[in-house]
């Protein structure tokens, strides 16, 4: 058995994403004391529960959230911001594991050492968030549809895979994500926490390209790097928390008011514009006919609704 299907053999998506917390005791003291040193934030119950207002969604456009009551519109922007954050803490999460494979993976000690910072950073990272979560977050409560494909491809991904996958395309486009929600985060001290994380992420996603034009993937890989793609792409357009939030406050929406939400956010343009970024990325590495074949597959034909 090769090093890939042994590694494939013991990594489990559940515990990428959501390895199992324990309470107190000594390791968490002495974990806390180096993360303490580590971030810019520091834990604390001040944070506000809203840290992105109505505009960040464009939900100050929409009739649809303006008829809700202020007591909805506040849980709404509540559940909106816990779902940014837990999302972003799945995904630091899942680094920790990335780091431990691509590692393993390398055959220099300079790959090594790099992934065993970027390690450190993801860690680093995590606890930047949680810094500001005064809320209970898990796969059940506060799920991503891109987070099934972002664990599977940690555990079954190839080395060359996971550079273009994880580190050029997600690392990329959640370098413009980040960027945007510290724009227009209502919270100075997050911002300062995004501020620095960055620049980590520029260096990971400066890294992925650098080592993803190094080396043209062999045909297996070609096709793998094709497939987590097309499943990233397409998991990123189902992906509706504006409208699922309606439910989630006990607004349900009505088949013509979702279509009218859909008009007013201009979702189509929102996706269309996401679909470019995502595109931009993989424009800088595709040397064997990426974009292609994923534009001849359809997979970046905005999804209507
Ligand atoms: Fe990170
Ligand atoms: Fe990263």
């Amino acid at each position: 058995m090769n090093k890939l299907e042994a590694l494939a053999k013991i990594l489990d998506p559940k515990e990428i994403l959501e390895p199992k917390r324990k309470g107190n005791g000594a390791l968490k003291k002495l974990l806390d004391k180096r993360l303490d040193e580590l971030t810019v934030s520091s834990p604390s119950l001040d944070t506000p529960e809203i840290l992105w207002g109505p505009e960040r969604y464009g939900l100050d456009q929409s009739k649809i959230y303006q008829a809700l009551s202020e007591e909805h519109k506040s849980m709404y922007l509540v559940r909106m911001s816990e779902l940014n954050l837990a999302l972003s803490a799945f995904i630091e999460t899942s680094g920790h594991n990335y780091g431990a494979k691509m590692i393993l993976l390398s055959e220099t000690l300079e790959e090594k050492s790099t992934y065993a910072l970027f390690a450190s950073d993801e860690a680093v990272h995590l606890r930047e968030f949680q810094n500001f979560m005064n809320f209970e977050y898990s796969l059940k409560t506060h799920h991503h549809p891109m987070l099934t494909p972002l664990a599977e491809v940690i555990k079954d991904g190839s080395k060359i895979s996971l550079v273009f996958v994880i580190q050029v395309l997600l690392e990329g486009f959640g370098m413009g994500h980040y960027h945007g929600l510290r724009q227009t985060c209502l919270h100075k001290p997050l911002q300062d926490s995004y501020d620095q994380i960055l620049k980590d992420e520029a260096r990971h996603h400066g890294t992925g390209i650098i080592l993803a034009k190094e080396e043209l993937p062999t045909k297996q890989d070609q096709e793998q790097i094709f497939e987590y793609t097309r499943a990233f792409v397409l998991a990123m357009q189902s992906a509706h928390w504006l409208f699922e939030t309606f439910d989630f406050v006990g607004e349900s929406l009505s088949q013509s008011q979702r279509k009218q939400l859909w008009l007013e956010l201009n979702f189509e343009k929102i996706l269309a514009t996401r679909l470019e970024k995502l595109k931009d990325m993989l424009q800088k590495v595709d040397s064997f006919n990426l974009l292609d074949r994923l534009e001849q597959d359809g997979v970046f034909k905005v999804q209507v609704d």
